[in-house]
């Protein structure tokens, strides 16, 4: 497999490039606009064809390159069933298995900070990867206070999805403020502080005292964002 982590410095967005050394067959996840163009020089250097691009949600705090990558290089783009878009030529939902030649991305539905946040699981070799999104950041979870989030549902997703995966897994997420790159569920289940709760009580009580600020991009990115990163009037 062929695996790079991108990062986006403006909005600290982690792109996910999976790539299947026999067929040369590609994928991005959450690409960001302004780097379509590093993609498309890296995939040609890495002899690479992208073959499908996908958001693990409707992003909030930048804007896609789905509808940049679909343009120049007749990709698929998919997002989540429950996504607004429709700009998208494809949906998955969970239990739907993304093929990338070989390599097979398990769709995990994960709603919480968002009602359309999707995680994949990857099984390389005998490593296996996930995918969190902005559902599990390390030491941290999204935010679950607007596009229709809920932190009754993220707990959920958390505890009876994404942590039921063997500690060794490694999570790779949406973000990271910090500039830390990577984790395990082993790890996140002993020092994340939002994982550290009793019960779904205490973990919506703990995301409702957070009171953040709404992201600086919002009012054009999730709009934008409807339409695969077509900024609107
Ligand atoms: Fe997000």
């Amino acid at each position: 497999m062929i695996f790079r982590q991108l990062f986006d410095a403006e909005s600290f967005t982690y792109t996910y490039l999976i790539g299947d050394e026999q067929t040369g067959q590609a994928a991005l996840i959450d690409p960001v606009i302004g780097k379509t163009n590093e993609y498309l020089v890296l995939l040609e250097q890495l002899r690479l064809t992208l073959m499908v691009v996908m958001d693990t949600h409707t992003h909030a705090d930048h804007i896609t390159a789905l509808g940049a990558l679909r343009d120049k290089t007749g990709c698929k783009t998919m997002l989540g069933q429950q996504a607004v878009a429709t700009c998208v030529t494809d949906n998955f939902s969970a239990g739907d298995r993304i093929l990338i030649g070989d390599l097979r991305l398990e769709v995990l539905y994960t709603p919480g900070h968002t009602n359309d946040s999707y995680s994949f699981y990857l099984l390389a070799g005998d490593q296996p990867m996930l995918f969190s999104g902005d559902t599990l950041l390390i030491r941290g979870t999204g935010r679950t206070d607007f596009q229709n989030g809920d932190a009754r549902q993220q707990y959920h997703s958390l505890f009876n999805v994404l942590l039921k995966f063997p500690d060794r897994t490694l999570v790779y997420p949406g973000h990271d403020y910090k500039g830390w790159t990577v984790s395990t569920v082993g790890e996140e289940k002993a020092h994340n502080p939002r994982l550290q709760v009793t019960d779904e009580q205490a973990y919506v009580d703990l995301m409702g005292s957070l009171h953040l600020p709404n992201p600086a991009m919002m009012d054009v990115a999730v709009p934008a964002n409807q339409a695969c990163g077509v900024i609107g009037d």
